[in-house]
Protein backbone atom coordinates (compact mmCIF):
# COMPACT_ATOMS: atom_id res chain seq x y z
CA UNK A 1 0.00 0.00 0.00
CA UNK A 2 2.96 2.63 1.29
CA UNK A 3 4.46 1.84 -2.43
CA UNK A 4 1.31 2.62 -4.23
CA UNK A 5 0.18 5.60 -2.82
CA UNK A 6 4.10 6.80 -3.02
CA UNK A 7 3.05 6.52 -6.93
CA UNK A 8 0.31 8.16 -7.04
CA UNK A 9 2.13 10.98 -5.27
CA UNK A 10 4.82 10.64 -8.25
CA UNK A 11 2.06 11.33 -10.55
CA UNK A 12 1.33 14.31 -8.94
CA UNK A 13 3.48 16.39 -7.92
CA UNK A 14 2.07 19.66 -9.41
CA UNK A 15 -0.52 20.41 -6.63
CA UNK A 16 -1.95 18.07 -3.71
CA UNK A 17 -4.12 15.31 -3.12
CA UNK A 18 -6.64 15.01 -0.87
CA UNK A 19 -6.69 12.03 1.91
CA UNK A 20 -9.96 11.72 0.98
CA UNK A 21 -9.20 10.85 -2.36
CA UNK A 22 -6.73 8.45 -1.61
CA UNK A 23 -8.73 6.65 0.53
CA UNK A 24 -10.94 6.43 -1.68
CA UNK A 25 -8.99 5.24 -4.26
CA UNK A 26 -7.19 2.45 -2.52
CA UNK A 27 -10.35 1.70 0.28
CA UNK A 28 -7.85 2.22 3.27
CA UNK A 29 -8.80 4.57 5.95
CA UNK A 30 -7.68 8.21 6.52
CA UNK A 31 -5.72 6.94 9.39
CA UNK A 32 -3.95 4.33 7.89
CA UNK A 33 -2.87 6.76 4.88
CA UNK A 34 -1.32 9.29 7.20
CA UNK A 35 0.72 6.26 8.82
CA UNK A 36 1.95 5.15 5.50
CA UNK A 37 3.05 9.14 4.74
CA UNK A 38 4.80 9.05 7.70
CA UNK A 39 6.77 5.97 7.10
CA UNK A 40 7.49 7.60 4.01
CA UNK A 41 9.05 10.79 5.83
CA UNK A 42 11.30 8.67 7.96
CA UNK A 43 12.48 6.79 4.63
CA UNK A 44 13.71 10.46 3.73
CA UNK A 45 10.73 11.35 1.55
CA UNK A 46 9.73 15.02 1.53
CA UNK A 47 6.21 15.05 1.80
CA UNK A 48 4.40 18.56 2.54
CA UNK A 49 0.58 17.86 4.33
CA UNK A 50 -1.94 20.77 4.44
CA UNK A 51 -4.84 20.53 6.68
CA UNK A 52 -8.44 20.80 3.81
CA UNK A 53 -6.14 20.32 1.27
CA UNK A 54 -3.51 16.71 1.53
CA UNK A 55 -0.42 15.65 0.66
CA UNK A 56 2.20 16.71 -2.07
CA UNK A 57 5.20 14.74 -2.75
CA UNK A 58 8.65 17.43 -2.93
CA UNK A 59 11.71 15.56 -2.60
CA UNK A 60 12.75 12.00 -2.81
CA UNK A 61 15.81 10.44 -1.49
CA UNK A 62 18.44 9.04 -3.27
CA UNK A 63 17.56 6.04 -2.32
CA UNK A 64 18.70 2.43 -4.29
CA UNK A 65 15.06 1.24 -3.93
CA UNK A 66 13.22 -0.76 -6.79
CA UNK A 67 10.60 2.02 -5.97
CA UNK A 68 13.10 4.81 -7.25
CA UNK A 69 14.99 2.72 -9.58
CA UNK A 70 12.10 1.68 -11.80
CA UNK A 71 11.58 5.28 -13.10
CA UNK A 72 14.75 5.16 -14.94
CA UNK A 73 14.52 1.48 -15.68
CA UNK A 74 13.52 0.14 -19.82
CA UNK A 75 14.66 -3.88 -19.19
CA UNK A 76 11.97 -6.62 -19.62
CA UNK A 77 13.50 -8.74 -16.63
CA UNK A 78 16.95 -7.28 -15.45
CA UNK A 79 16.42 -5.28 -12.42
CA UNK A 80 12.62 -5.82 -12.23
CA UNK A 81 12.88 -7.79 -8.88
CA UNK A 82 14.96 -5.53 -6.75
CA UNK A 83 16.28 -6.63 -3.43
CA UNK A 84 17.14 -3.47 -1.08
CA UNK A 85 19.24 -4.03 2.02
CA UNK A 86 19.81 -0.92 5.08
CA UNK A 87 22.62 -2.90 5.19
CA UNK A 88 24.96 -6.27 4.78
CA UNK A 89 28.04 -7.69 4.96
CA UNK A 90 28.52 -8.26 0.93
CA UNK A 91 25.64 -7.78 -1.37
CA UNK A 92 27.65 -10.68 -3.39
CA UNK A 93 27.31 -12.94 -0.10
CA UNK A 94 24.02 -12.34 0.54
CA UNK A 95 23.43 -13.33 -3.64
CA UNK A 96 24.88 -16.18 -3.34
CA UNK A 97 23.20 -17.32 -0.50
CA UNK A 98 19.83 -16.65 -2.29
CA UNK A 99 20.63 -17.55 -5.85
CA UNK A 100 20.17 -21.14 -5.42
CA UNK A 101 16.41 -20.64 -4.53
CA UNK A 102 15.29 -18.11 -7.06
CA UNK A 103 13.98 -19.19 -10.33
CA UNK A 104 14.22 -15.90 -12.47
CA UNK A 105 16.92 -14.39 -14.51
CA UNK A 106 18.37 -10.81 -13.07
CA UNK A 107 17.82 -10.30 -9.44
CA UNK A 108 19.18 -7.85 -8.15
CA UNK A 109 20.78 -6.99 -4.59
CA UNK A 110 21.63 -3.73 -3.54
CA UNK A 111 22.91 -2.56 -0.25
CA UNK A 112 23.11 1.29 0.70
CA UNK A 113 26.31 -0.15 2.91
CA UNK A 114 28.50 -2.79 2.94
CA UNK A 115 30.35 -4.18 6.28
CA UNK A 116 32.68 -6.68 4.57
CA UNK A 117 32.62 -5.96 0.84
CA UNK A 118 34.38 -8.36 -1.14
CA UNK A 119 37.05 -7.37 -4.34
CA UNK A 120 39.35 -9.68 -6.03
CA UNK A 121 41.93 -11.45 -5.33
CA UNK A 122 41.10 -11.61 -1.83
CA UNK A 123 41.36 -7.51 -1.26
CA UNK A 124 38.35 -5.54 1.11
CA UNK A 125 36.12 -3.09 -0.89
CA UNK A 126 35.44 -0.15 1.10
CA UNK A 127 31.57 0.60 0.71
CA UNK A 128 30.45 3.79 2.81
CA UNK A 129 26.39 4.04 3.67
CA UNK A 130 24.43 5.92 0.78
CA UNK A 131 27.70 7.08 -0.93
CA UNK A 132 28.69 4.35 -3.59
CA UNK A 133 26.59 1.69 -5.35
CA UNK A 134 26.88 -1.76 -4.04
CA UNK A 135 25.27 -3.88 -5.82
CA UNK A 136 24.81 -7.81 -7.55
CA UNK A 137 23.15 -9.31 -10.08
CA UNK A 138 21.53 -12.86 -10.06
CA UNK A 139 22.15 -14.69 -13.80
CA UNK A 140 20.83 -18.36 -14.25
CA UNK A 141 22.26 -18.51 -17.90
CA UNK A 142 22.28 -21.64 -19.70
CA UNK A 143 25.81 -21.94 -20.61
CA UNK A 144 29.36 -23.25 -20.49
CA UNK A 145 31.26 -22.38 -17.34
CA UNK A 146 34.21 -21.69 -19.44
CA UNK A 147 32.53 -18.59 -20.92
CA UNK A 148 31.43 -17.18 -17.49
CA UNK A 149 34.21 -14.40 -17.71
CA UNK A 150 32.64 -13.13 -20.84
CA UNK A 151 29.44 -11.70 -18.82
CA UNK A 152 32.20 -10.03 -16.61
CA UNK A 153 33.06 -8.47 -19.94
CA UNK A 154 29.23 -7.82 -20.85
CA UNK A 155 28.84 -5.73 -17.41
CA UNK A 156 31.79 -3.50 -18.07
CA UNK A 157 30.89 -2.85 -21.10
CA UNK A 158 27.34 -1.86 -19.81
CA UNK A 159 28.85 0.40 -16.73
CA UNK A 160 30.78 2.06 -19.43
CA UNK A 161 28.36 3.10 -22.01
CA UNK A 162 25.92 4.06 -18.39
CA UNK A 163 28.76 6.55 -17.83
CA UNK A 164 29.54 7.52 -21.41
CA UNK A 165 25.76 8.58 -21.82
CA UNK A 166 25.95 10.41 -18.39
CA UNK A 167 28.72 12.36 -20.37
CA UNK A 168 31.25 10.98 -17.89
CA UNK A 169 34.53 9.88 -19.93
CA UNK A 170 35.62 6.29 -18.42
CA UNK A 171 37.80 3.61 -19.20
CA UNK A 172 37.73 -0.04 -19.00
CA UNK A 173 40.84 -1.61 -17.39
CA UNK A 174 40.45 -5.13 -18.43
CA UNK A 175 39.11 -7.46 -17.13
CA UNK A 176 37.11 -5.69 -14.33
CA UNK A 177 37.72 -2.03 -14.19
CA UNK A 178 36.41 1.08 -14.73
CA UNK A 179 38.44 4.25 -14.66
CA UNK A 180 38.08 7.85 -14.45
CA UNK A 181 41.15 9.74 -15.10
CA UNK A 182 43.23 7.00 -15.15
CA UNK A 183 42.19 6.01 -11.41
CA UNK A 184 39.53 3.28 -10.53
CA UNK A 185 35.83 3.83 -9.79
CA UNK A 186 34.46 1.25 -10.02
CA UNK A 187 34.93 -2.55 -9.54
CA UNK A 188 33.18 -6.43 -10.75
CA UNK A 189 33.81 -9.08 -9.13
CA UNK A 190 32.23 -12.23 -10.70
CA UNK A 191 31.37 -15.47 -8.40
CA UNK A 192 29.88 -18.61 -9.70
CA UNK A 193 28.16 -21.83 -8.55
CA UNK A 194 28.73 -24.49 -11.17
CA UNK A 195 29.39 -27.95 -12.26
CA UNK A 196 31.73 -29.09 -14.81
CA UNK A 197 29.60 -28.12 -17.59
CA UNK A 198 26.25 -26.81 -16.37
CA UNK A 199 26.16 -22.86 -14.82
CA UNK A 200 24.18 -23.22 -11.55
CA UNK A 201 24.08 -19.39 -10.86
CA UNK A 202 26.42 -16.33 -11.70
CA UNK A 203 26.50 -13.34 -9.42
CA UNK A 204 28.30 -10.22 -10.98
CA UNK A 205 29.25 -8.11 -8.37
CA UNK A 206 29.49 -4.15 -9.09
CA UNK A 207 31.13 -1.62 -7.00
CA UNK A 208 30.89 2.03 -8.05
CA UNK A 209 32.48 5.30 -5.93
CA UNK A 210 30.13 7.52 -7.03
CA UNK A 211 29.92 10.08 -4.29
CA UNK A 212 32.34 9.15 -1.71
CA UNK A 213 34.74 11.81 -0.67
CA UNK A 214 38.63 12.21 -0.56
CA UNK A 215 38.47 10.74 3.55
CA UNK A 216 36.34 7.67 2.37
CA UNK A 217 39.62 6.72 0.68
CA UNK A 218 42.64 5.79 2.27
CA UNK A 219 45.72 7.66 1.72
CA UNK A 220 47.20 4.25 0.03
CA UNK A 221 44.16 3.68 -1.90
CA UNK A 222 43.76 7.04 -3.01
CA UNK A 223 46.67 6.71 -5.29
CA UNK A 224 44.94 4.11 -7.71
CA UNK A 225 41.02 4.74 -6.38
CA UNK A 226 39.08 7.63 -6.61
CA UNK A 227 34.57 8.77 -6.84
CA UNK A 228 32.64 10.58 -9.40
CA UNK A 229 31.98 12.96 -7.33
CA UNK A 230 35.65 13.73 -6.38
CA UNK A 231 36.77 13.70 -10.53
CA UNK A 232 33.42 15.97 -11.63
CA UNK A 233 33.46 18.27 -8.55
CA UNK A 234 29.62 17.03 -8.09
CA UNK A 235 27.46 14.52 -7.29
CA UNK A 236 25.72 12.18 -8.98
CA UNK A 237 22.44 10.71 -8.87
CA UNK A 238 23.50 6.76 -8.11
CA UNK A 239 19.44 5.51 -9.79
CA UNK A 240 19.93 7.05 -12.46
CA UNK A 241 23.71 4.99 -12.89
CA UNK A 242 21.80 2.09 -11.45
CA UNK A 243 19.37 2.11 -14.32
CA UNK A 244 21.39 3.16 -17.25
CA UNK A 245 24.01 0.34 -16.45
CA UNK A 246 20.91 -2.10 -15.79
CA UNK A 247 19.12 -0.87 -19.10
CA UNK A 248 22.45 -1.28 -21.29
CA UNK A 249 23.07 -4.80 -19.73
CA UNK A 250 20.01 -6.66 -20.82
CA UNK A 251 20.34 -6.22 -24.20
CA UNK A 252 24.18 -7.15 -24.31
CA UNK A 253 23.21 -10.37 -21.79
CA UNK A 254 20.48 -11.81 -24.23
CA UNK A 255 22.85 -11.33 -27.21
CA UNK A 256 25.19 -13.21 -25.37
CA UNK A 257 22.87 -16.03 -24.09
CA UNK A 258 19.99 -16.70 -26.76
CA UNK A 259 22.65 -15.51 -29.77
CA UNK A 260 26.04 -16.82 -28.30
CA UNK A 261 26.89 -13.34 -29.69
CA UNK A 262 29.32 -11.20 -28.00
CA UNK A 263 30.83 -8.82 -30.89
CA UNK A 264 28.60 -5.78 -29.52
CA UNK A 265 29.87 -5.89 -25.63
CA UNK A 266 33.87 -6.97 -27.02
CA UNK A 267 33.76 -3.98 -29.56
CA UNK A 268 32.60 -1.66 -26.29
CA UNK A 269 35.46 -3.02 -24.80
CA UNK A 270 38.30 -2.55 -27.21
CA UNK A 271 36.91 0.91 -28.11
CA UNK A 272 37.11 2.10 -24.38
CA UNK A 273 40.11 0.44 -23.62
CA UNK A 274 42.53 1.99 -21.63
CA UNK A 275 45.40 -0.53 -22.16
CA UNK A 276 45.52 -1.50 -25.94
CA UNK A 277 48.07 0.08 -27.52
CA UNK A 278 50.02 0.82 -24.16
CA UNK A 279 52.94 -0.95 -21.85
CA UNK A 280 51.79 -2.21 -18.92
CA UNK A 281 53.64 -4.91 -16.62
CA UNK A 282 51.50 -8.35 -16.27
CA UNK A 283 51.55 -9.21 -12.66
CA UNK A 284 51.38 -13.47 -11.89
CA UNK A 285 52.01 -14.57 -8.30
CA UNK A 286 55.65 -13.30 -7.49
CA UNK A 287 56.56 -12.39 -11.85
CA UNK A 288 55.90 -9.33 -13.13
CA UNK A 289 56.98 -9.07 -16.74
CA UNK A 290 56.96 -5.94 -19.26
CA UNK A 291 54.77 -6.48 -21.76
CA UNK A 292 52.88 -4.29 -25.25
CA UNK A 293 49.02 -4.59 -25.35
CA UNK A 294 47.86 -5.63 -29.16
CA UNK A 295 43.93 -6.06 -28.30
CA UNK A 296 41.22 -8.25 -26.83
CA UNK A 297 40.29 -11.33 -28.93
CA UNK A 298 36.66 -12.41 -29.37
CA UNK A 299 36.98 -14.71 -26.18
CA UNK A 300 37.44 -11.82 -24.06
CA UNK A 301 41.20 -12.68 -23.69
CA UNK A 302 43.69 -9.59 -23.49
CA UNK A 303 46.43 -10.21 -26.07
CA UNK A 304 50.10 -9.13 -25.17
CA UNK A 305 53.29 -9.18 -26.82
CA UNK A 306 56.44 -10.19 -24.43
CA UNK A 307 59.35 -7.81 -25.01
CA UNK A 308 61.35 -11.29 -26.60
CA UNK A 309 58.59 -11.23 -28.87
CA UNK A 310 56.66 -14.46 -27.33
CA UNK A 311 52.64 -13.39 -27.64
CA UNK A 312 50.29 -14.55 -24.87
CA UNK A 313 46.45 -14.33 -25.05
CA UNK A 314 45.58 -13.80 -21.35
CA UNK A 315 42.38 -14.84 -19.57
CA UNK A 316 41.41 -12.96 -16.61
CA UNK A 317 42.34 -14.98 -13.32
CA UNK A 318 44.40 -14.43 -11.21
CA UNK A 319 46.40 -11.97 -13.39
CA UNK A 320 46.34 -8.49 -12.27
CA UNK A 321 47.84 -5.79 -14.98
CA UNK A 322 49.52 -2.20 -13.71
CA UNK A 323 51.02 0.87 -15.81
CA UNK A 324 55.10 0.98 -15.83
CA UNK A 325 55.00 3.62 -13.14
CA UNK A 326 51.29 3.94 -11.52
CA UNK A 327 48.09 2.06 -12.01
CA UNK A 328 47.69 2.23 -15.82
C1 LIG B 1 37.42 -5.34 -7.32
O1 LIG B 1 37.63 -4.22 -7.76
O2 LIG B 1 38.33 -6.03 -6.88
C2 LIG B 1 36.01 -5.86 -7.35
C3 LIG B 1 35.15 -5.08 -6.40
C4 LIG B 1 33.70 -5.53 -6.38
C5 LIG B 1 32.92 -4.84 -5.31
C6 LIG B 1 31.46 -5.16 -5.38
S1 LIG B 1 30.49 -4.13 -4.32
C7 LIG B 1 29.10 -5.13 -4.60
C8 LIG B 1 29.58 -6.56 -4.61
N1 LIG B 1 29.61 -7.11 -3.26
C9 LIG B 1 30.85 -7.36 -2.85
O3 LIG B 1 31.15 -7.80 -1.74
N2 LIG B 1 31.73 -7.05 -3.83
C10 LIG B 1 31.06 -6.57 -5.02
Amino acid sequence: MKDEILRLLKENTEGFISGQEISERFGVSRTSIWKYINQLKLEGYEIESVSKRGYKLIKCPDLLTYEEIQEELHTEFIGRKIIHLNSIDSTNSKAKDIALELEEDGVVIIAEEQTRGKGRLGRNFISPREKGIWMSIILKPDINPLKVSLVTQIAAAAINKAFREMKIETFIKWPNDILLNRKKICGILTEMNAELTKVNFIVIGIGINANLDEDDFSEEIRETATSIKIEIDKKISRKKVVGKILNNFEPLYKDFIEEDNIEEAMKICRENSILIGNEVRVIRKDESIKAHVIDINKNGELVVEYETGQVENLISGEISIRGLKSYV
